[in-house]
């Protein structure tokens, strides 16, 4: 939510802190601005929307040193005023910044009642603060004091027009990145933003104050002592992040799945032994119970979790949404253990939850797609996804690695003789069966496109991929759509079916096949439009969506390839922004 980036070196920062941007627009898009220097004199530029529309101005702009901001509009609505940069009053300091400052309103009554402020933003008092210290302090005294009144998060970048050679820099709970290179010294709040720019990067701890010159960096805790930072080498590329020839990264996403669950297999798998750390299987194994949060998709994810802990494992489990699990204090068994699941590694309402759990003392796992995000910092284990890079808003390809990730770790600590291994190669060989007939998605696209409401049913595990086909539906395609497990209907819902009201049951088990068709026969007896995606085993010739039997624990792998394909072709024929849906940002980074 919200990104931000940085340059200084021998390149054009301005062009390079464009280019960041787009590589971050994924995190916000409601504004984006930069400023950089020129013959000694600040520029600021700030445009609402889209950083294309910010770049169009900046067609000959250079500099050595630029800041910029991609905004998801979190204080103030989201307009060119309240788009960052923003300067103090003097004009003095510029910054960029990417959190929420809790305490603002107290700060601003306590230490800035003379300023008049121009933006609705919170942002706008850390840099007058850093302002009204640097009045009697040094500058970096001054943000260090500035920081220790700061209650909230931030990762923020500073430019002071006293002396243009300098970023400083300096962050807490959000996500900071520092690149080096041949170039210069980059920031960026994912690694994405500095891909072609940077050979190494750090990954900033908080409350860490530090400056980059050309040539050097400085490092500080916030009372002043240095602070070592470790570089490593970026191992991702430009490829990865590359559209290609897809018009959509979602569509690329929903393709690279096949080959993702080959790739996770790769990874997690010598021979036919599952490679995960004994010490985590035994920690695990320890446990009475395994809470697991998340939140979003990836919740949805964990409800696979659960079921392949309890049925291969006998762990009892339950599933928490993590914004709920922060301000509820359920009772927690004597043994528990914490997996939490997240493809940026860096929301906000899963680190809430963690820092309670780490207070406990309670061991945590996290299953990732971002080895490098808070959570695995925060986390005593660690599991990469391994699904790549994934760039558009509407999770597709993270969710299908999380549900395989957690498949392989519940076989391992099952320690079971198991064909998982070549069961997964048949899920990515249907997935493939399911992109070669993708027409016929495409063809239940046009019919549901101008309905106003829509509904998913299933049972058991048909219903969580009717909760994620649900939640696609809505965030892309902009419809109202609800999942319910088809036998609540006729416990209250089936009354909001009309004539022509789309009802889509998802069908792979044949244990609740002949209940949940009975199910869907009662919503059309109201006059619902159904549909009925089914596996071949369980199908029959009038199903509209015929998938490839796969193992029965497994099918949810390729029925959820079916709902992503309905949510993207309505989508693009509805011609909305497909992989930046409006009021939405990739990384939530805000409770
Ligand atoms: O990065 P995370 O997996 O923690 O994100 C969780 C949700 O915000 C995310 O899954 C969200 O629901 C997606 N937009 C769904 O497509």
């Amino acid at each position: 939510m919200c990104g931000i980036v940085g340059f200084i070196g021998k390149e054009n920062a301005v062009e390079i802190t464009i280019g960041g941007l787009e590589k971050l627009e994924y995190r916000g898009y409601d504004s984006a601005g930069i400023a950089y220097q020129t013959n000694q004199c600040l520029t600021v530029c700030k445009e609402k929307g889209r950083v294309s529309a910010l770049k169009n101005k900046l067609v000959d702009a250079k500099s050595s040193i630029a800041i910029g901001h991609t905004r998801w509009a979190t204080h103030g609505e989201p307009n060119q005023v309240n788009a960052h940069p923003h300067l103090s009053l003097s004009g003095r300091f510029v910054i960029v910044h990417n959190g929420i400052i809790e305490n603002y309103q107290k700060l601003k009554f306590e230490y800035l009642d003379t300023y008049t402020f121009k933006s609705q933003t919170d942002t706008e008092i850390i840099v007058n603060l850093i302002e009204y210290f640097s009045k009697t302090l040094h500058v970096e005294e001054a943000i260090r004091e500035t920081m220790s009144l700061l209650e909230g998060s931030y990762a923020c970048l500073v430019l002071d027009t006293y002396n243009f050679n300098q970023i400083y820099f300096f962050k807490d709970k959000s996500p900071l990145l520092l690149g080096r290179g041949p170039k210069g010294f980059s920031f960026s709040s994912d690694i994405t933003g500095l891909i072609g720019v940077a050979e190494e990067y750090a990954v900033l701890e908080d409350k860490l104050f530090g400056v980059v010159e050309e040539n050097k960096i400085t490092t500080k805790d916030i009372i002043g002592l240095p602070k070592k930072i470790i570089f490593s080498p970026i191992a991702i590329s430009e490829e990865e992040i590359d559209k290609k020839t897809y018009d959509h990264f979602m569509l690329k996403e929903i393709y690279e799945q096949p080959m993702m669950i080959r790739h996770i297999i790769s990874k997690y798998f010598k021979g036919d032994e599952m490679q995960i750390s004994p010490k985590l299987i035994h920690h695990i194994k320890q446990s009475d119970k395994v809470n697991f949060v998340a939140c979003g998709s990836s919740m949805y994810a964990s409800y696979f979790a659960k079921y392949y802990f309890e049925k291969l494992c006998g762990i009892p489990s339950e599933v928490f949404c993590a914004s709920e699990l922060v301000y509820s204090t359920p009772l927690i068994s004597k043994r528990p253990f914490f997996i939490f699941f997240s493809q940026s590694g860096e929301t906000a309402d899963l680190i809430a939850v963690m820092k309670k759990v780490k207070q406990q003392k309670y061991p945590m796992l996290t299953i990732t797609n971002t080895m490098e995000s808070s959570m695995v910092r925060l986390s005593n284990y660690a599991l990469n996804i391994y699904a790549g890079k994934e760039i558009a808003v509407a999770s597709t390809k993270a969710y299908t690695a999380m549900v395989v990730t957690s498949a392989i770790l519940a076989r391992s600590i099952s320690g079971a003789k198991t064909n998982l291994k070549n069961n997964l190669k048949g899920v990515s060989l249907a997935i493939e069966k399911v992109l070669e007939n993708k027409e016929i998605c495409k063809g239940v696209a046009k019919e549901i496109l101008q309905c106003n409401d829509l509904f998913y049913i299933g049972r058991g595990i048909d219903y969580w991929t009717a909760l994620e086909a649900s939640l696609k539906l809505k965030e892309i395609a902009y419809i109202h759509t609800e999942a319910f497990s088809s036998g609540e209907l006729k416990h209250g819902p089936i009354a909001l079916i009309q004539q022509n009201t789309p009802v889509i049951a998802i069908i792979t088990q044949e244990g609740t096949n002949q209940i949940t068709r009975s199910n869907l026969a009662e919503t059309e007896a109201r006059g619902a439009k159904t549909y009925v995606i089914s596996s071949k085993g369980v199908s029959t010739p009038e199903d509209d969506i015929i998938i490839p039997n796969v193992a029965h624990y497994l099918s949810s792998l390729v029925s959820v390839v079916v709902v992503q394909l309905i949510a993207y072709y309505t989508a693009v024929l509805k011609n909305n922004d497909v992989d930046k849906p409006k009021n939405l940002a990739k990384s939530v980074t805000v409770e």
